[in-house]
């Protein structure tokens, strides 16, 4: 095996191959590493010793197959698609990698008969991405509801609990789960990774991160965690995707879970992710999201499925399933459904009545209104999102304002939409 990147997960990988020895060779396989591509070859690092290079050449062609733990696109792409073309097999962890070139790289492992697989790029320590991409019907899931950042999880609780955003990050730093660049967990990049593979495996493989709307999660204070919960729900940082014609969109970001759902439950750096059919069965993953340890265990058991496999028979592609026959949906918006709003009075003198009125001439029923401290919270009936933008704009709002989804208990919302 050989290394791409010989950072935490690299070194994770290395310590699990030497520790799970035994079990290894009882599946069949045995694995060395053989050396791994860096940065920084003199940096002393925690993991079992290992040949370090800058030299790509000198771990790719000696390596029967590939693990890629660099992050990032380049030069992660250039030297799995060598890797790939080469006929070695290449399993990587990189969501970055997967949300932007995945389809490319599999079309390549496919041609040249070979591996790509990427089960530890969304909820890491849960293998699950390679049994749904074998799975037409799961796979081609109408709903996608989930929490897959465990930073921004862990941040939103501690704001729920009443820390400033700063104390928040400071604490998930602390304990090991944010890095002090915490851009992408914050703004919600990384979820929309995630999101956009997931929707490749459903089949949309026009998704793409950059073009999913995503909330950020500092556009938050602390009065808007203790009005989500006078409003009956706890805020928590979701991916979600409608996948029904007519209704179809996607969410990354904040958004209001109500207290009765499943999730507002769910704490600390938990992960999960549910995937709801045409006929409403909805299929649960949960686990860890993240962590060294658990991300190098979903890892190998790629490896040892690659190797076992063989160079000339590759596993199905993620995203060669549910292909046919799932209509494109548009995703650049969010789905309808019912929202979180807070809008700032902001010296317009907005009375409850008078938002009410510009709400009500967009077509958005207001479910619950109040006022308090010159800030106006609605929870609102479900409703297209350019009818909330619209009636937002119409009284001044407009981008000040604060809209998150409101995800309701599975049931509950089923029985609305009945109605
Ligand atoms: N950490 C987690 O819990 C976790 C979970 C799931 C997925 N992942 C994914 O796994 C990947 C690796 O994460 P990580 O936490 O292990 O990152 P990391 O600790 O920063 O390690 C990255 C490694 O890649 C090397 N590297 C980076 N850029 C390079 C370049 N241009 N040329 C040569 N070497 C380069 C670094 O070399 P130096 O050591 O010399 O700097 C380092 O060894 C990422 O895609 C991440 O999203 C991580």
């Amino acid at each position: 095996v050989g290394l791409l990147g010989y950072g935490r997960v690299g070194q994770a990988v290395a310590a699990g191959i030497l520790q799970s020895r035994g079990r290894l060779e009882a599946a069949g396989v045995s694995l060395t590493c053989i050396g791994a591509l860096v940065r920084q070859p003199a940096r002393l690092r925690g993991g079992p010793p290992m040949p370090c290079t800058t030299e790509p050449a000198q771990v790719i062609s000696r390596a029967d197959l590939l693990v890629e733990v660099l992050g990032g696109i380049e030069p992660a792409c250039a030297l799995a698609g060598a890797a790939l073309d080469a006929g070695t097999p290449v399993v990587t962890a990189n969501k970055t990698l997967v949300a932007h070139h995945g389809a490319e790289l599999r079309a390549l492992a496919a041609a040249r008969g070979t591996t790509f697989a990427c089960d530890a790029a969304v909820l890491a320590g849960v293998p699950f991405l390679g049994s749904l991409a074998r799975r037409p019907l799961v796979s081609a899931s109408r709903r996608i509801l989930g929490i897959v950042n465990g930073t921004s999880h862990v941040v939103a609780g501690a704001l729920d609990e009443g820390a400033s955003f700063d104390e928040a990050l400071r604490l998930a730093i602390d304990a090991g789960y944010a890095e002090a660049d915490s851009e992408a967990d914050v703004s919600g990049r990384d979820a929309a990774e995630k999101l956009t593979v997931l929707l490749h495996l459903a089949g949309q493989h026009g998704a793409a991160p950059g073009r999913l709307t995503a909330g950020r999660l500092d556009a938050l204070d602390q009065e808007d965690f203790r009005d989500a919960r006078r409003a009956g729900g706890v805020i928590k940082p979701v991916v979600l995707a409608s996948l029904e014609p007519g209704a179809s969109g996607a969410w990354v970001g904040p958004a209001l879970v109500v207290f009765d759902h499943p999730f507002a439950r769910l704490g600390g750096v938990d992960n999960v992710l549910t995937l709801t059919d045409s006929h409403g069965h909805v299929v649960t993953f949960g686990g860890p999201g993240a962590g060294p340890a658990a991300t190098a265990q979903t890892i190998i058991d790629d490896v040892v499925e690659a190797a076992v496999r063989g160079r000339g028979a590759p596993r199905r592609p993620i995203g060669s399933v549910g292909a046919n026959g799932t209509p494109r949906v548009p995703l650049d918006e969010p789905p309808p459904g019912p929202w979180f709003l807070r809008v700032d009075d902001g010296g317009r003198a907005l009375t409850v009545r008078r938002f009410a009125e510009h709400l009500a001439a967009a077509g958005v029923g207001p479910v619950h209104l109040t006022a308090r401290r010159r800030r106006l919270v609605a929870r609102t009936a479900p409703a297209p999102w350019r009818a909330v933008c619209r009636a937002l704009e119409s009284c001044g709002a407009g981008r000040s304002a604060l809209v998150l989804p409101i995800i309701e208990h599975q049931s509950h919302a089923s029985k609305e939409t009945h109605r």
